[in-house]
């Protein structure tokens, strides 16, 4: 297909013209009520194409996500405007009903196990490996799903997170040639990846890997707007009929116009320039990481490293600075207004993409040298926590969620089973999840990363003084 029409964009340009007398909604009516100070702020066209449904758009969306699967080279795509969340949550719906088992990797999303305790399935969980030099988190190993699955060769599918927070993809060719041996979809959550498969120097996409069901965030790394994602089909392990129903129980009934159009021309975007504009953010990622790299005890590593890294994530390690991340972060935010994307205890995450330019990573540079001038060097190096449990499950997230739940000190939660998902950054692994064990070793490793200073992601109360448990 030719890339280069835009049929949302299109019908977009057209509807500007249209003057009509407008008794649907939004209540707005194409911005003539709408707030005038915000229309100021954010111009009329905004309001103008915030539009529903009308059937004049129905042909032009079906065209756009058909130009959508071949970009991004799945057989079917379903443009998507509440997030990977939703795709995430339809991938374990379409393929799981309540009490199957789904193999998972224990780094998976929250969206995830929200798509667990709305499936009902029964999660079990894969270890992912750890690289302590740089407090790395690498994702599932083809090794380990293998052994998996001999354990469960009942299950029903398997879900992995790639790329992930740090930009690793690990082999998921080799993966999907192991699920695909035992019979099995494998879903990727690609929140991170959808810019992947648009230049060489990139690991491959998951779909190029042969994954049978894909979402990406194409807001957070391709060039669409915040919450516009994609879901993509490959191949009939997996009936696109399931995948229409999953959404058709998890989408909003009045889809954001603007958050499809962004979709369409993202697409465009990188079907006919991606390589182009990927070169760029390559050639830019490179050279900040050459230049941090010669900055006293900073540490980065690069695909020479980790083999399979989306070089476009740039990790910079702090802990042999003696201050944490955290620390790092809240600096360069409030002083130089150099903002990243994730802090953690030993590291800083920088996403670097095709909106990045020279000024940019010129600032990301000098912040590091000041940061190092300025004598904020603190005191002891920092270690990286790492931990290797995975708790018992005593019921599944959908059991524990529906349970009835107290709330205990920490202390007393030895032994019950947690309502919660616990995450601790880093590595974002979580240590406990909703329907398993709280343990003894549990508690106290929960303990040790607050007293270092480290923050545990999905706690209701953030002190971790209590907790919610089944009752
Ligand atoms: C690995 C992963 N999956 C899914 C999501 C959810 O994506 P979205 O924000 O597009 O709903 C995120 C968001 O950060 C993520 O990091």
């Amino acid at each position: 297909m030719n890339q280069d029409p835009a049929p949302l964009l299109q019908a977009a340009q057209h509807y500007l013209d249209v003057d009509d007398a407008a008794f649907y909604m939004p209540a707005h009516k194409r911005g003539k009520s709408i707030d005038r100070e915000l229309q100021t702020l954010m111009g009329a066209n905004v309001f103008r194409l915030d539009l529903p449904e009308l059937p004049d758009l129905e042909e032009p969306i079906a065209l756009a996500e058909e130009l959508a699967a071949e970009a991004y080279g799945s057989d079917r795509a379903w443009f998507l405007t509440n997030g990977s969340t939703c795709g995430v949550q339809a991938m374990l719906l379409a393929t799981c009903q309540e009490g199957d088992k789904i193999l998972i990797g224990r780094n998976c999303h929250k969206a995830a196990i929200a798509g667990l305790v709305l499936s009902g399935a029964k999660p079990i969980y894969l270890p992912t490996d750890y690289l302590p030099e740089f407090d790395l988190d690498l994702g599932v190993s083809p090794q380990t799903l293998e052994l998996f699955l001999h354990q469960h060769p009942d299950a029903k599918a398997v879900m992995l997170v790639s790329p992930n927070y740090f930009g690793v993809c690990g082999d998921l060719e080799k993966i999907a040639a192991i699920a695909h041996s035992f019979g099995i979809p494998l879903l990727v959550d690609a929140a991170h990846g959808a810019h992947l498969g648009f230049h060489p120097d990139l690991p491959i996409s998951a779909l190029q890997a042969g994954a049978d069901l894909v979402v990406q965030s194409t807001h957070k790394m391709a060039g669409s707007l915040t919450q516009s994602s994609i879901l993509h089909l490959q191949g009939d392990r997996v009936n696109a009929a399931q995948i229409d129903r999953a959404l058709e129980l998890l989408r909003s009934t009045s889809p954001n116009l603007l958050l499809m159009i962004s979709l369409d021309v993202a697409r465009r975007q990188m079907a006919t320039q991606g390589k182009a504009l990927l070169r760029e953010t390559l050639r830019l990622s490179r050279e900040v990481r050459s230049q941090l790299s010669q900055i006293h005890k900073l540490q980065t590593f690069s695909q020479i490293e980790v083999p399979t890294l989306d070089e476009t994530r740039l990790t910079v390690m702090v802990n042999q600075l003696g201050i944490t991340g955290f620390e790092v972060d809240q600096y360069f935010h409030e002083q130089l207004n150099v903002m990243a994307e994730m802090p953690t205890l030993t590291q800083l995450v920088f996403s670097l993409s095709i909106g990045n330019t020279q000024i940019d990573c010129d600032r990301l540079v000098v912040a590091f040298q000041k940061l190092v001038q300025d004598n904020r060097e603190g005191g002891a190096k920092r270690r990286p926590l790492d931990y290797l449990i995975t708790p018992k499950s005593l019921l599944t997230p959908r059991q524990a969620y529906f349970a009835k739940s107290i709330r205990v000190d920490l202390q007393q939660a030895i032994g019950r089973t947690s309502v919660e998902s616990l995450c601790p950054y880093p590595p974002g692994i979580p240590l406990v999840c909703i329907g398993e064990e709280i343990t003894g070793e549990v508690v106290e490793i929960l303990q040790a990363i607050l007293r270092s200073g480290g923050v545990i992601n999905g706690a209701s109360d953030r002190s971790l003084e209590t907790i919610l448990v089944v009752e």
